[in-house]
């Protein structure tokens, strides 16, 4: 181990950060740490990743970037897929239907109509009751838990080094060999010293996960100020993930029975199957979706003579165009490398 490069932060974007590395870089894995306090399989409101529902779908702005790291990260998850040992990882493909309240812009639609496998425009007389657009598709479905586990141990087993610590100061990511520091600390970028980064606010959600044998499909709803969804988590033994809330700056990690109350009326009036058997609802939980106002924030820094490479701010995409943001990371990190080494 020599830890020439550290990966702050395991959460979903320093797993895909790490494999950017590997993959677009060709950074042996032995020379990659990743630090975190809090690695796969840990359970905090500090740590996103693992509550997060984990499907791709219609949630991100319309500005480019994002689109394009939307694009990158659908069309590469098939190889991240394969490597990882087939569906059973925790990622699988389903069929999925998204309805909106008001049109979701050409921009958007334009975009996806150039990946997306199996997209169909919904019919206006097959739309549900208050939505004015809809489109099905092919969507990628994570179990989170199990594919952060299943993302680790992949990297274990060809030499990738993980270590649990909590930084109370940026420089504490250098170690001895140590010439780049990846910054992929999502929520935690708020309250680490170094230079508190203040546009950095939770985006609070909140899931009721019930079992649910007999729904295999995703369907979701987006209002102007709300977002229904229902996603069947992959190889979880029948778990149906029911959402969801999307409160900005609320920091709490206590669920609230009237949102639970709120979510189950309305995935069961999009979706009046769920009720074809008995309700059994297996947890309810809160997630803090790391959000910056402006963006995430995807920046190298020179740092005395070793490099920064900022990537967090995610929001709540970072399954979905986390491979996009890191292949984007990875690459000014390997653009100013190339510069340095002109000197
Ligand atoms: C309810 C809910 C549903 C969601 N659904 C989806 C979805 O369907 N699709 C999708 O794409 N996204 C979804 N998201 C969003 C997604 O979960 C986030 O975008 C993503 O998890 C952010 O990952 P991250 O790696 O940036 O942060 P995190 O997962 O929070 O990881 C941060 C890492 O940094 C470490 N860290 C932070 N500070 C320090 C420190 N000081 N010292 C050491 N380590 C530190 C932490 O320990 C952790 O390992 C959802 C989120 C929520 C809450
Ligand atoms: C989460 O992080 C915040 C900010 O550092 C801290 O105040 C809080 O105690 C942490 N919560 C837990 C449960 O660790
Ligand atoms: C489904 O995807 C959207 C967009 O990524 C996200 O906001 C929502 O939280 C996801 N659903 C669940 C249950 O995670
Ligand atoms: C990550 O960036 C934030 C915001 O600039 C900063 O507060 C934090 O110290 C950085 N962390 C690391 C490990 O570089
Ligand atoms: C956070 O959200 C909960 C649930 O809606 C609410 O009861 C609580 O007052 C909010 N907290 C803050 C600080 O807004």
């Amino acid at each position: 181990m020599t830890a020439q490069y550290v990966i702050v932060g395991s959460g979903i974007v320093g797993l895909y950060t790490t494999y950017c590395l590997i993959n677009d870089a060709k950074v042996s894995s032995s020379k990659l740490t990743v630090m975190a306090e809090y690695l796969p399989g840990d359970e905090s409101i500090n740590y996103t990743s693992p509550w997060a529902g984990g499907n791709f779908s219609c949630i991100t702005p319309n500005d480019a970037d994002t689109l394009r790291f939307d694009k990158l990260t659908y069309t590469h998850l098939a190889i991240i897929q394969a490597k990882l040992g087939g569906p059973k990882c925790g990622l699988d493909t389903k069929p999925s239907s998204e309805y909106w309240d008001f049109y979701p812009g050409d921009e958007k639609i334009n975009s996806l109509k150039s990946y997306l496998k199996d997209l169909v425009i919904v019919p206006k007389d097959q739309l549900p009751v208050g939505t004015v657009f809809g489109i099905k598709y092919t969507t990628w479905d994570f179990n989170c838990p199990l594919f952060l586990a299943n993302f680790k141990e992949y990297f274990e087993s060809i030499g990738v080094t993980f270590i649990k610590k909590k930084l109370t100061h940026i420089s504490q990511a250098y170690l001895p060999k140590t010439k780049v520091v990846f910054n992929c600390t999502g929520i935690g970028s708020f309250s680490l010293s170094g230079v508190k980064d203040s546009k950095v606010y939770p985006t609070r959600g909140q899931v009721v996960v019930v079992r649910a044998p007999h729904i295999q499909e995703n369907r979701m709803r987006w209002g102007e100020d709300y977002a229904t969804y229902i996603i069947p988590r992959p190889y979880s033994g029948n778990q149906l993930v029911l959402g969801g809330f999307l409160q900005k700056d609320n920091w709490t990690g206590d669920t609230f029975g009237d949102q639970t109350k709120n979510i189950l009326k309305r995935t069961t009036e999009l979706m009046p199957e769920i009720l074809d058997r008995p309700l059994e609802i297996l947890r309810v939980a809160a997630g803090l979706r790391p959000s910056r106002q402006g963006g995430p924030r995807i920046e190298v820094e020179r740092v005395e003579n070793k490099l920064l490479v900022h990537n967090y701010g995610a929001s709540g995409y970072g399954y979905q165009a986390g491979f996009g943001m890191s292949h984007k990371a990875v690459g000014l990190y390997i653009k100013e490398k190339a510069i340095l080494a002109r000197f």
